[in-house]
């Protein structure tokens, strides 16, 4: 279990309860955190969100708001890996293939394109952002398509990004393309980056190989769309699947590492947090996603505590085991 960090300054806020509550902010710590105290950067003057779940204990936090606004009151340096799943701009009247049925693809208003030239800007606000909160030698996992990848690499460019790996995710369960005028889109890219190009990032080299049979790991991921029971609590339209979460976090971070989720949607990266034993902010703007990003968080922790107390009852009975077969 991850410890909650000591030395706490109070603040007022308000949450999910509707009402002012007490909300302990980390001081000193090194770690994440934002308050109506903290320096704003760029032009974002006022605290413009609000903390929707807080559990200190296990280190999991949702905040409900712009994360461009949001990241740029918190503070800087201290973010250990960011995963971003941002809006990929597809909601413009085009058509899918979903569950077997033609579907017009309306994710949202979040997922409605503004034009290439509005849509960078947005690209390069929010990646600047991330960038400023990442520790020297923290990196940034980036989902996207066709759409908006070669966006996100050039932004990244311009922003002195160093690109480490581009990982080609191949969905082999993926719909078909219904227009027949098209290869079927199968794959999605996740771009890897550190801070900038003097960042030491960390690679868990040993463990990948491992996981591959004991060969280096390709950058080639196969790995399914969510499973049903990832959904059982309700459905977001661009949910990721965990196990594509836990690989890249096993890949880049450590345990008690700070991961950030500035587009968390139904909170995949918060569920994989706790999986691992990683601390998760994790930060949306659409009530309904964090009310979902709430039902699994909590399923997760029951789950692991549970689990916890499962092994630690073993561990007792063998000990209680060896003891009467010492005796005996
Ligand atoms: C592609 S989805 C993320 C899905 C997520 N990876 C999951 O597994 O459920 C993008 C999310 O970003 C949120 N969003 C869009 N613009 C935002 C912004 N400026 N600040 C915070 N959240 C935003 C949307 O509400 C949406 O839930």
């Amino acid at each position: 279990m991850i410890k909650p960090t000591n030395n706490r300054k109070k603040i007022k806020t308000t949450g999910l309860l509707n009402k002012s509550i007490d909300y302990s902010l980390q001081e000193n710590s090194g770690e994440f955190y934002i308050s109506e105290a903290t320096a704003s950067y760029g032009n974002n003057d006022k605290k413009s969100f609000t903390v929707y779940y807080d559990n200190p204990e296990h280190s999991v936090r949702l905040l409900k708001g712009d994360c461009i606004k949001i990241l740029n009151q918190a503070r800087e340096n201290s973010v250990d890996m960011i995963f971003a799943d941002p809006p990929y701009f597809l909601s413009n009247g085009g058509i899918t293939c979903h569950a077997g049925k033609m579907v017009s693809v309306n994710k949202g208003k979040w997922d409605k394109s503004k034009g290439v030239i509005e849509n960078h800007k947005f690209i390069l606000e929010w990646l600047k952002a991330c960038q400023r909160v990442l520790k020297p030698n923290g990196t940034i996992w980036v989902s996207g398509t066709t759409h908006i990848i070669y966006s996100i690499g050039f932004a990244m460019q311009e922003l002195g990004y160093k690109i480490l790996n581009d990982i080609v995710w191949y969905k082999r369960n993926a719909p078909p393309n219904l227009s027949c005028r098209y290869f079927t889109h199968s794959t999605e890219i996740v771009l890897w980056a550190a801070k900038n190009k003097d960042s030491k990032h960390y690679f868990n080299y040993p463990l990948m190989r491992e996981m591959n049979q004991g060969k280096q790991m390709r950058n080639v991921w196969e790995i399914s769309a969510p499973q049903s029971e990832e959904k059982k609590f309700g459905k977001h339209p661009t949910q990721k699947p965990v196990d594509l979460l836990t690989r890249l976090m096993l890949a880049s971070t450590k345990e008690g590492d700070l991961v950030l989720d500035p587009f968390c949607g139904s909170s995949t990266t918060g569920v994989a947090t706790i999986l691992l034993n990683r601390k998760y902010v994790g930060i949306d703007m659409e009530d309904g996603y964090l009310k979902l990003s709430v039902k699994r968080l909590k399923e997760a922790l029951a789950k692991k505590t549970t689990k916890l107390f499962k092994e630690r009852t073993v561990t007792k009975s063998q000990t209680i085991h060896t003891d009467v077969h010492q005796i005996a």
